[in-house]
């Protein structure tokens, strides 16, 4: 490829690959995460009937309804909520207005893999700093001395959860930065920081309605954190792009937010087939990571990470593979419908046989 006329920001820049979104052929398909439940029928009741010649105007460049109905649900201000295009887009505006370049950003070497993309997109200075040999955070190297620390909670792709006493403890040591928790799964089994927000005014909670809300094709993700955080990261916002969220969103999200009941039914029933695999997981011989998210992390002692991925999309099942130092041997496994999972672990039996 000719980058000769590439910005010189950009020419060494190794943008984040998503998960493949087969278009060839149909598969379980278990490698983004997504929720495998449709959106909330009041969701899709409510874009329908946003659906008319209004579309010709602009949406509301606040999200003002939006934010009303994500500060309901978590019991805070509107002015505690800032609406993006997908928390991908809020993690990068965040990124932007809290983190400055020659202060060094921490966050893990095994985690949501987008966080180096940012940090060099920005060009902030940065440190991965080697999980633990379980995966576990080594809280001691997040405790000060940093421009900033981003935790993933639970983390992707281990699914593993980190307590509340632990993540009061990083925030506490790091009082004079920002600590960003990326709750993208929490709402599966872990802690959530909303209820600390208002003890530690460097704190932000980054959600997003792609997993637990079934709207990764809407593409909606919040932050949540004081007042003066969130008008920094309306700044940024109002310095790139004005309207994030499309007038279709809008009416999807405030909808989705406010179906509580579906989401608590959707959610439940994503964490009973996750105990479920795990539990037929284990006895095929997996070792499976205790997960608090959407997904399950495992390897097997007889079969290669990769050689397994293969071999499951072979079968028609699609999981995802880091081919990354310390987790080559493992496979990150989305929770489907009880039915998909069954497939799933007939397929790894049927695998694991040959
Ligand atoms: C940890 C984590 N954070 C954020 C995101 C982004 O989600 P979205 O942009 O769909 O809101 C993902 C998506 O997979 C993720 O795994």
């Amino acid at each position: 490829m000719n980058k000769r006329y590439w910005s010189e920001r950009i020419q060494s820049l190794v943008p984040y690959t998503p998960g493949e979104q087969p278009k060839d052929r149909v598969f379980i398909k278990l490698n983004t995460n997504e929720n495998p439940y449709p959106p909330s029928p009041k969701v899709l009741q409510a874009i329908r009937e946003a659906t008319d010649d209004r579309l010709r105007l602009y949406p509301d460049p606040e999200a003002v309804q939006l934010k009303e109905a994500i500060a309901h649900y978590h019991g805070l201000s509107p002015d505690q909520v800032f609406c993006g295009n997908g928390s991908d887009e809020v993690l990068g505006l965040c990124f932007y207005a809290f983190f400055t370049p020659g202060k060094k950003v921490v966050f893990p070497d095994i985690t949501y893999s987008f966080y180096p993309v940012y940090a060099q997109l920005f060009q902030l200075d940065y440190e991965e700093i080697p999980l633990n040999d379980d995966f576990s955070l080594p809280i001691e190297s997040f405790l000060g001395n940093n421009g900033g620390a981003v935790i993933c909670n639970p983390n992707a792709p281990t699914g593993k959860a980190l307590s509340l006493s632990d993540i009061r403890r990083i925030l506490e040591a790091n009082p004079d930065v920002v600590v960003m928790v990326d709750e993208a799964y929490a709402e599966f089994g872990a802690q959530s920081t909303v209820p600390l927000l208002r003890e530690y005014p460097n704190l932000v909670t980054i959600h997003t309605l792609s997993k637990s809300r079934s709207l990764a094709g809407m593409r909606l993700g919040y932050a949540l954190g004081s007042p003066d955080l969130i008008a920094g990261v309306n700044c940024v916002k109002n310095s790139f792009n004005s309207y994030p969220i499309d007038r279709l969103a809008l009416a999807a999200g405030t909808a989705a937010m406010e179906d509580v009941d579906y989401f608590e039914q959707t959610r439940r029933q994503v964490m009973e087939t996750r105990e479920q695999t795990v539990a037929t997981l284990r006895s095929l011989g997996f070792q499976v990571l205790d997960s608090a998210a959407n997904f399950i992390f495992i390897s097997h002692p007889k079969c290669p990470g990769g050689e397994l991925q293969q071999a499951l999309r072979d079968r028609g099942v699609l999981v995802r593979w880091f081919n990354k130092p310390r987790i080559r041997n493992y496979l990150r496994v989305s929770i489907g419908t009880s039915e998909e999972m069954q497939a799933m672990c007939n397929a790894c039996q049927e695998i694991l046989k040959g």
